[in-house]
């Protein structure tokens, strides 16, 4: 069965930045549906620039990615969009929840730009909160909350329209040990019931014991081992 992510060759060049190397250097990898890789390397080796591409958000500069059955470049700027409203959700170190929206209108707030129906996108959102154990939150503020929360709230907007592929660029970055293991506890648990494709980008080694395989990057390449095997 071909794979349910490929990415092949992929570089990633900022003509402007006076750089001689591309930021990302001729990159391929592949994840199977349902597979957790995480990314690790050193700061600026390019780990966030290469989830921007896989969310279409950014364009590569040759190379290609395919999600599904779908290839970014062949698809125009509305239907990139569109993709990736539907199939992708973005979990970030900053949580990123909108101060004037409670935390089950944030949770919500993917369905609802999507045409859904306000009663019915909060009545899934607490669904959500349930399953993640927040739901006594649900009529907070985001600005009450602990960091912890703050993240299950973010991971459950990230995930309510059960999206294909979760890209998670230090979800657990700002969290205590506790805490992280709870949010990453939580992802594995919603990978075990839908098949959901993680891609984790962390410095800690403690979440990415989490994935199924962990790739290194080093100066927008990938790393190979002695065995010259892609996987640590
Ligand atoms: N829009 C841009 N224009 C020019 N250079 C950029 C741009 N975005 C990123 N870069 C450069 O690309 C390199 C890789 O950045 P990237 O953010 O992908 O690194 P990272 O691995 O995520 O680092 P960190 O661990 O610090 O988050 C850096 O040298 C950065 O300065
Ligand atoms: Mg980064």
């Amino acid at each position: 069965m071909t794979p349910f992510l490929a990415v092949d060759e992929l570089k990633k060049h900022y003509p402007k930045a006076g750089r001689e190397r591309p930021v990302l250097d001729g990159i391929s990898f592949y994840a199977e549906k349902g597979e957790f890789l995480a990314f690790r390397g050193p700061s600026g080796s390019g780990k966030t620039t290469l989830l921007r591409l896989i969310s279409g958000i950014e364009q590569a500069s040759s190379g290609f990615i395919r999600i599904g059955s779908s290839f970014l470049h062949a698809l125009d700027d509305n239907q990139r969009a569109q993709f990736r409203q539907r199939h992708i959700g973005f979990a970030f170190q900053l949580f990123d929840l909108l101060d004037d929206l409670t935390v089950a209108e944030n949770v919500a707030l993917p369905l609802i730009l999507a045409g859904q129906g306000r009663k019915s996108a909060l009545k899934e959102a607490e669904g959500m909160l349930e399953r993640f154990a927040i739901l006594n939150l649900a009529r907070a503020m985001p600005e009450t909350l602990s960091g912890g929360e703050m993240q299950r709230v973010s991971l459950g907007r990230a995930l309510i329209h059960k999206p294909d592929l979760l890209l998670a660029d230090e979800p657990t970055g700002s969290l205590d040990t506790f805490d992280a293991e709870q949010a990453l506890n939580l992802l594995a648990e919603t990978r075990e019931g839908t098949g959901l494709t993680i891609l984790l980008v962390t410095h800690s080694a403690r979440a990415a014991a989490y994935a199924d395989r962990v790739l290194t990057l080093k100066e927008g390449r990938l790393v190979y081992n002695k065995a010259g095997a892609l996987y640590a």
